[in-house]
């Protein structure tokens, strides 16, 4: 399963690059918001500059919400950087921008994905990664962690080659159900990949093996 962090923030996608387990970055408006980071130069600036720390793909997400202007938008972000993935929201116009992007061999994220026919329609228009988002379905008492599960098996039946991205990840439990359900990629923050790292055990066992050594090495 690869990992992608899911943030604007440049400490916090170093620190991640630098464990040595980082696959790619998402972003959103959202987040591009938390960061201050404003104005079309500095937005496109900030892109590329992500993509100098990371090795992987780098989800840049569209403003425009009609079809014309979507294209304009992700070309101009696809041109950025061979690393950018062009993030198109579910919609009509966004599916059809995700198949002209597909046939100009422009890789897509597909965003805001909230139910298998929704997943159906981004595979059939050629989208690189779909994003069920799981924390906001949890929100609203739904199960976000199994319309995961769904769109991994649905996407089995038929070989689809779009790679199942679980976004809106928000705890380390989250990233461990997402690996049960198939999940090819989980973008999150990055406390919860942090959070894998602990067990008490860990902790105890290495202060034990410590005090021992100390013991006789002084
Ligand atoms: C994914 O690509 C989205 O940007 C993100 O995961 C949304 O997460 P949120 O629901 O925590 O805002």
């Amino acid at each position: 399963m690869k990992f992608f962090i899911d943030t604007a923030n440049l400490a916090q996608i170093k620190e991640a690059q630098a464990l040595g387990v980082l696959d790619g970055v998402t972003t959103n408006p959202s987040l591009m918001a938390k960061e201050g980071i404003k104005g079309q130069e500095n937005i496109l600036n900030h892109y590329k500059t992500i993509c100098e720390i990371v090795d992987g793909d780098v989800s840049a997400e569209v403003i425009a919400t009609d079809y014309e202007n979507m294209v304009k938008e992700g070309e101009i972000l696809a041109a950025l950087h061979p690393q950018i993935v062009v993030k198109v929201p579910i919609t009509k116009d966004g599916i059809k921008a995700i198949k002209y992007f597909t046939n100009k061999g422009i890789r897509t994220n597909c965003t805001l994905v909230f139910s298998v026919g929704q997943a159906l329609l981004a595979a059939k228009a050629g989208a690189s990664y779909v994003s069920p988002f799981v924390g906001r379905l949890d929100d609203i008492a739904s199960d976000g962690i199994e319309l995961v599960a769904q769109i991994v098996e649905m996407y089995g039946f038929y070989g689809y080659d779009t790679e199942v991205l679980a976004a809106s990840i928000r705890s380390t439990q989250h990233i461990i159900q997402c690996a049960q359900a198939g999940a090819d990629v989980i973008t999150s923050p990055l406390e919860p990949i942090l959070g894998l790292l602990k067990h008490p055990l860990t902790d105890s066992g290495l202060e034990k093996f410590l005090a021992d050594y100390k013991k006789v090495n002084g």
